[in-house]
């Protein structure tokens, strides 16, 4: 699978290579806070969330002065009267001298729907797997759609009525998911749907968490820890109570298309700039490493051998049972 990579994704992953030691780090390295239980983390960023599990990685880009951006995904489940939902946050990183106005002109379009298809193995509840979107996707279907979004990116850019930022945006989602890549047919299978677009700067952008949210906050799963975060995109789906379908979502893999083009003067680009990240959370917990490694943990819970396939477990010992099985097999 490796030996397909392209010359892009290969400078991709060395520009990653260079800060964070995976391609797709979690709460061991961002230094997440433990929960009362001490066997799960629980990352609260601010008052956008609480999360046991976050990943981190960095958007690629042969740009160097959109260098250091990164992708973040928090995962929950959380009960409420409507039910149980699996629930999906994802912020910006920003380094703090990076400045992104609206002279940049920049979309993040998430495809929800591709998720459900993709691991980076065989085994898509493993909370350790790690990859690259060729990885999941393979590397003709990753330059299939970053090819398209660039072409279409400087179609609209280009025409005389130039649209705002967000409508480019807001295009820029429905035509990737009207189209068809032939390169991703084995991926797209009938759910090339659920795709979402947010405009990254312009008018109606999200702003990053202030100094003020950041104080409050227990967790700021981003390196280096003086880079920004914004909250760009939540998403939530139903939640079954099936112990495989919590760890099947907590561990799933979202691409994630990032755009930049010219928007004005003081741009940050001149070419567009196009890539695909895929982000999952990371497991496995801080929390459960500590009580692994000061020797507290009860090796003989026997949790694993109570878990019948297919059973119904309440949710929170779920993420605990999970926690212990990753502890055990990494
Ligand atoms: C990455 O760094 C973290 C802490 O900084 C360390 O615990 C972890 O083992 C490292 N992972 C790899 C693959 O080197
Ligand atoms: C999960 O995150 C959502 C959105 O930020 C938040 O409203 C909810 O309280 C969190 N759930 C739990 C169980 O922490
Ligand atoms: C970022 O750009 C804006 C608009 O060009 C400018 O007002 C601001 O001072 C810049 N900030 C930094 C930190 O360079
Ligand atoms: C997949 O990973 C889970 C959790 O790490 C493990 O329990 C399961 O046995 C693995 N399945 C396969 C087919 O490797
Ligand atoms: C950028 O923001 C300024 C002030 O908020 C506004 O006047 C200008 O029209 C915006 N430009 C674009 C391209 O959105
Ligand atoms: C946010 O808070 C962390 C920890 O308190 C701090 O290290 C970091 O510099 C802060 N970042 C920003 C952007 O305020």
């Amino acid at each position: 699978m490796r030996t397909t990579v392209t010359v892009a994704a290969l400078a991709a992953a060395a520009a990653q290579a260079q800060d964070l030691n995976q391609t797709i780090v979690g709460c061991v390295e961002v230094e997440c806070p433990a929960a009362a239980d001490n066997v799960n983390d629980n990352c609260a960023i601010a008052d956008t969330g609480s999360f046991p599990s976050i990943g981190l990685t960095r958007v690629p880009t042969g740009n160097s002065a959109l260098s250091g951006l990164s992708w973040v995904k928090g995962f929950n489940i959380t009960d409420s009267s409507s039910g149980r939902a699996f629930h999906s946050s994802f912020y910006l990183g920003t380094p703090p001298d990076l400045n992104l106005t609206n002279s940049t002109g920049a979309c993040a379009v998430f495809l929800h729907g591709a998720s459900g298809s993709l691991s980076f193995g065989q085994n898509e509840t493993s909370a350790t797997a790690q990859g690259t979107c060729a990885d999941a996707m393979g590397s003709s279907c990753v330059d299939a759609l970053v090819s398209r979004a660039r072409t279409l990116v400087e179609g609209y850019a280009g025409e005389d009525d130039r649209p705002s930022i967000s409508d480019a945006c807001a295009r820029l989602q429905k035509d990737l998911e009207d189209g068809r890549d032939d390169a991703c047919a084995s991926i797209s299978g009938g759910d090339w749907n659920n795709f979402v677009g947010v405009d990254l700067t312009g008018e109606g952008a999200p702003q990053p968490l202030s100094q003020q949210q950041n104080a409050s906050s227990t967790c700021w799963p981003v390196i280096p820890k003086q880079d920004e975060l914004t909250l760009i995109s939540e998403y939530q789906t139903p939640g079954s109570d099936l112990i495989e379908d919590a760890e099947r979502a907590q561990w799933a893999v979202t691409p994630v298309l990032t755009v930049f083009y010219s928007a004005g003067d003081g741009s940050l680009v001149t070419d567009v700039d196009a890539s695909l990240s895929c982000i999952k959370t990371m497991g496995p917990a801080r929390a459960s490493l500590d009580t692994i490694n000061d020797g507290s943990a009860d090796p003989d819970s026997g949790a694993t051998a109570l878990l019948p396939s297919g059973s119904w477990i309440p949710i929170a010992f779920a993420a605990t049972l999970a926690t212990i099985i990753v502890s055990y097999v990494s």
